[in-house]
């Protein structure tokens, strides 16, 4: 148990048949394992200035609470439409079917902050695209997005990097 990767667990035919779900909690559960994969997270941005982590719903809010900790900055949620109770401005994404929308106070940026995006997995990418337009839209800086986990193969991280967003991901998994 060396690598973050040796902690997640793999369960096959969730939530539908024929999808390898990568599940983090035994990765969250591990004492060294969750250490690891914060430190790890962080690697990239020894000595680098950000103002605020923002954690995408729901399993970013559990890394980015620890990250910003760690960087002793504050942390900001972008939820899933209708969980914030105050003034929010909105994305839509699209999702295998259909279509779904992510929120974030319109107060939560400050022009020219400089943030880094956590969530636990990369895979088309639209969750972390509406989540860089809403931290754009707001004027702050995305100075990167982090992962545990990208999915090459559904096209996420080529999506970001067209959108000139620097990606460090932990680990990778082919097949979905
Ligand atoms: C999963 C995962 C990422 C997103 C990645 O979250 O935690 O947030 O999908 O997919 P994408 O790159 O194709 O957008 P999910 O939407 O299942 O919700 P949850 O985190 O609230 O469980
Ligand atoms: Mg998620």
């Amino acid at each position: 148990m060396n690598n973050v990767r040796d902690y997640i667990r793999t369960i096959a035919d969730f939530p539908h048949e024929g999808i390898m779900f990568r599940d983090v909690t035994t990765l969250f559960a591990d004492a060294r394992g969750f250490r690891m994969a914060i430190d790890q997270l962080l690697h990239p941005y020894a000595g680098i200035p950000i103002d605020k982590v923002v954690g995408l719903e729901a399993r970013g809010f559990i890394l980015g609470g620890a990250l910003a900790h760690q960087l002793s900055t504050g942390f900001v949620p972008i939820r899933k439409k209708g969980k914030l109770p105050g003034t929010v401005i909105s994305e839509a994404y699209q999702l295998e079917y259909g279509e779904a929308v992510m929120e974030v106070h319109d107060d939560a940026l400050k022009p020219g902050e400089r943030v880094l995006i956590i969530d636990d997995l990369l895979a088309t990418g639209g969750t972390a695209e509406a989540g860089i337009k809403l931290c754009r839209r707001l004027g702050a800086q995305v100075i990167g997005c982090a992962f545990v986990i990208d999915l090459p193969e559904l096209g996420g991280r080529t999506k970001l990097e067209q959108m000139e967003m620097p990606v460090h991901a932990l680990t990778s998994f082919d097949g979905t």
